[in-house]
């Protein structure tokens, strides 16, 4: 019996300034063809009935980069949101935003929003951009949380940090993909990713595409999720799944 596709794929877009750099362009040059191929695997997920789709767009470090890469990447964003709503709408893709997002320029809020609403009755994928996302700021504000709202430490266990982070509702990816080859979350969903599979690429981003997509989904159903158990005590549930 093949396994089914994740259901929630998270994607570290990573490798646009080497992609520039090695053309012997500006970093933003990669910027700019990494939004499209952004938009192209977007695509590519919701045509293969992947249920939620999240990007790594901008972390909560990326702050410390230059301002005038930061400022470009910002305007970049701005320009993709109004651009792409459109697009969305009509793939029935339902947008939404995590990370600190009071950090980012008015600008990009307001499109972040209207992305939002304008895209609030779609019904098929659900896409969430991390942007100023960092996770251990997503732990620490949903430690403040409980906190602030007086839980004692018998009432704090896993269920009631997971409704306060910024990722409530959505369920924990089961895979994630990083492009340009490193091995790190670099402080991509740390309390989320605990279980999830881990996919890297070489490929960088801005020459990812929707072949390398369907690659990592089979190797995605090739594996076996444990979660601490055995095979044989995986096995044993399996069958007894597709005999009930
Ligand atoms: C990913 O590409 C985009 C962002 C982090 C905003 P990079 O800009 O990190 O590209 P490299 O890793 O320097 O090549
Ligand atoms: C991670 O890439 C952040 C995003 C892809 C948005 P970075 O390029 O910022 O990560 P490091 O600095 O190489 O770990
Ligand atoms: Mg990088």
């Amino acid at each position: 019996m093949k396994k089914p596709l994740p259901q929630h794929v998270a994607i570290i877009m990573d490798g646009n300034g080497r992609w520039a750099e090695t053309r012997g362009r500006n970093r933003t040059f990669g910027h700019l063809r990494g939004a499209r191929v952004a938009r192209e695997i977007i695509e590519a997920c919701s045509k293969r009935g992947i249920e939620n789709l999240t990007l790594y767009t901008f972390s909560s470090e990326n702050w410390m980069r230059p301002l005038e890469e930061v400022s470009f990447l910002m305007a970049l964003l701005s320009r993709h949101l109004k651009r792409e709503r459109a697009n969305l709408v009509k793939n029935d893709i339902r947008f939404s935003a995590i990370g600190e997002l009071s950090r980012l320029p008015p600008a990009v809020v307001n499109e972040v929003n209207e992305t939002i609403r304008a895209t609030a009755h779609c019904t098929g994928m659900r896409l969430t951009f991390a942007l100023s996302y960092g996770g251990r700021q997503d732990i620490l504000s949903a430690v403040k949380l409980m906190v602030a709202e007086g839980l004692s430490a018998n009432s704090i266990d896993e269920k009631a940090l997971e409704a306060r982070l910024q990722t409530a509702g959505l369920r924990d990816p089961d895979l994630v993909i990083r492009t340009s080859g490193e091995s790190r979350l670099s402080n991509f969903f740390l309390w989320q990713s605990a279980y999830s599979e881990i996919f890297i690429t070489p490929t960088l981003w801005p020459d990812y595409e929707a072949a390398e997509l369907d690659a990592a989904f089979a190797w995605y159903q090739s594996r076996e999720r444990r979660y601490g158990r055995t095979t044989a005590q995986i096995s044993r549930a399996n069958n007894e799944n597709q005999l009930a």
